[in-house]
């Protein structure tokens, strides 16, 4: 078992089984987010967030989460100083060109801007919830006779006070997208789930998550910059 967790084999299917869950965790925080837009009161998104702030399983899987980026961006640089000590020639100039292999190519730089992301993102929301003698601490309000803190208030400020800050997440939205337009399946052919006609068919649906992921999180910054929200 040892020997599976030191070997590259092992280190990729670790990496891909914290990918995977990285993965769920797009999907939900997509969903809640895509609340910001579906709502300009806001009292939707901050129920929500009120909700993944106060329910017991979600402060158990928020650190489960930190340790599933953590081990993932460690195994993902272990295994790119690996291939580049074993491959010192780059073998990519004999792949296609085409967007999906530019992407596989690039997972490492894909994954360390998202990185740089993650770190202002952190900043700009989680520090001010969580921290908010670090921070700034958010406005109360209350909804349907609870009280609970203003997200909604904090984001919109930001996306419709910055073009930058808009830019920058429309920016991450697109260097997300591509990184799991590779990551997806390839998260799937390391744990073994996939053959020769499984493989084509979870390209297609890794190609259409990365959209869907991509897109999602890129249309709630503009929402707010093109004025929809009021
Ligand atoms: C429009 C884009 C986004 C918005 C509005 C947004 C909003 C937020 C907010 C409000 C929080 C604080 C939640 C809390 O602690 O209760 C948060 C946390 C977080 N976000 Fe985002 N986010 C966006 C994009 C992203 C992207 C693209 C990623 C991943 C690459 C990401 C990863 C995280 C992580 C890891 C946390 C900390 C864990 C958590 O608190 O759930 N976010 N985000």
């Amino acid at each position: 078992m040892s020997n599976f967790l030191t070997s590259s084999i092992g280190k990729k299917v670790i990496m891909s089984i914290s990918g995977l869950f990285l993965i769920a965790f797009l999907i939900v925080h997509l969903s809640l987010n895509l609340l910001l837009i579906f709502d300009n009161s806001g009292e939707l998104f901050n129920i929500g967030a009120h909700f993944m702030a106060t329910n017991p399983i979600i402060k158990v899987v928020e650190p489960v989460l930190a340790l599933g980026f953590v081990v993932h961006i460690i195994l993902a640089t272990i295994l790119t100083i690996q291939n580049m000590k074993a491959r010192p020639v780059g073998y990519a100039r004999s792949e296609q060109s085409n967007n999906a292999s530019w992407a596989s190519r690039n997972m490492f730089i894909l994954g360390g801007l998202i990185l740089i992301f993650l770190v202002i993102h952190l900043y700009n929301f989680w520090l001010n919830i969580k921290l908010p003698e670090l921070g700034t601490p958010l406005e109360i309000t209350t909804v349907d006779g609870v009280e609970m803190e203003n997200a909604y208030l904090m984001v919109s400020s930001l996306f419709k006070n910055s073009v930058f800050f808009c830019m920058l997440y429309v920016l991450a939205a697109i260097f997300l997208g591509l990184h799991l337009s590779h990551g997806f399946w390839s998260c799937f052919q390391s744990v073994g789930f996939s053959n020769k006609i499984w493989r084509k068919r979870l390209e297609w649906v890794g190609y259409l998550f990365a959209i869907v992921i991509g897109v999602g999180f890129a249309i709630i910054p503009l929402y707010f910059l093109a004025g929809f929200a009021g």
